[in-house]
């Protein structure tokens, strides 16, 4: 398997580029909820599978992104990224467009692994109390104003399946910056946005040493291996006996891993099983030889 890894400059990416990049604000977090329900809208899992109605029902879509982002938002391990352009009217009033929006998010052994590496907050801090505020505040707009586009039975069905992965991110790679999600609204797509917003997280990764992480969605993989995640397939979203996402297309887990760490290919098993547009064999052959050069001479 070829991958082609570029340099981590976020300066030189972001020198020539007609778009900018920053932190998000609270506020861009709706424009971003909007943005991401277009460029879900034919995604396997987040527009099809999980959103049926959407058609009926599509502004429903923006509260699914948007209540996530609004909970995530007030932990300090959670990082929020938009690309905006100037609007028309950016003379007279400085407006911008949020055209993309990535959300990233810092895995660790426990909260105090992100509090001493500078991404949390002290056991005693009162804005600990902000995100299971904010849980129970999304969960009563939920029952007063539900998300009609969504399916009920699969409505949740990525939370559902969070437990099934937890073998991944361990030793080597248990501290990592992990990209939640990442979207670019379909009209600003191609021009360097996507890769942008993800250089970000894989340059603060290698400055901290630590690994990071995708999972990314059906027909993404090339996307992100250009990105420069080299590592994988190591896992798939749908593994596990009894995970609800196992005939869900894609889900394929890549990693770039901390400088200097080579650990061997996953063995092939059926945690590959599934539909998507993966080309397994040609993995298999990548590794193949890969484990065929590594052999010592006899
Ligand atoms: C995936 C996505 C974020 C890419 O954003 P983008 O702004 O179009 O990507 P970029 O312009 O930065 O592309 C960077 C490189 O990847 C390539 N690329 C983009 N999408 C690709 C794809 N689906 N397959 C293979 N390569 C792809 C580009 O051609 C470009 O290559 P180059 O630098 O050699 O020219 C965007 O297509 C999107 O929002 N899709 C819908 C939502 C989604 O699937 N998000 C990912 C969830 S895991």
């Amino acid at each position: 398997m070829s991958s082609t890894t570029r340099p981590l400059s976020p300066s030189s990416l972001l020198a020539q580029s007609a778009f900018d990049l920053r932190r998000a604000r609270f506020s861009d977090l709706a424009a971003a909820a909007r943005m991401c329900s277009r460029a879900f809208d034919d995604d396997v899992l987040f527009g099809r599978l999980i959103h049926p109605y959407r058609k009926s029902y599509p502004g429903d879509v923006d509260k699914y992104w948007y209540r996530r982002f609004v909970v995530d938002w007030w932990d300090p391990s959670h990082i929020f990224l938009v690309t905006t352009v100037p609007s028309a009217e950016y003379e007279d009033n400085g407006e911008e467009i949020v055209t993309g929006f990535a959300h990233w998010s810092r895995i660790a052994p426990s909260w105090r692994d992100n509090y001493k590496a500078g991404w949390g907050w002290a056991w005693w801090d009162p804005r600990r109390l902000l995100r299971p505020i904010s849980r129970l505040f999304v969960r009563l707009l939920a029952w007063l104003s539900p998300n009609r586009a969504a399916s009920r039975k699969d409505e949740f069905i990525v939370e559902r399946s969070y437990n099934y992965l937890d073998h991944i991110w361990t030793g080597q790679r248990s501290e990592c910056w992990y990209l939640e999600c990442l979207a670019v609204h379909p009209d600003y797509q191609k021009q360097g946005q996507g890769r942008a917003l993800v250089m970000m997280g894989l340059w603060q990764a290698q400055r901290e040493g630590v690994a990071c992480s995708v999972i990314a969605a059906d027909g993404k993989e090339k996307f992100y291996q250009a990105c420069g995640f080299d590592v994988g397939p190591v896992g798939r979203s749908g593994e596990g006996e009894g995970n609800p996402l196992k005939e869900v297309p894609g889900g394929l887990v890549f990693f770039k891993d901390k400088e200097g760490l080579v650990l061997p290919d996953r063995q092939f098993g059926s945690w590959m099983d599934g539909h998507g547009v993966f080309d397994w064999d040609e993995w298999k052959k990548g590794v193949e030889t890969k484990s065929t050069d590594n052999q010592e001479p006899e």
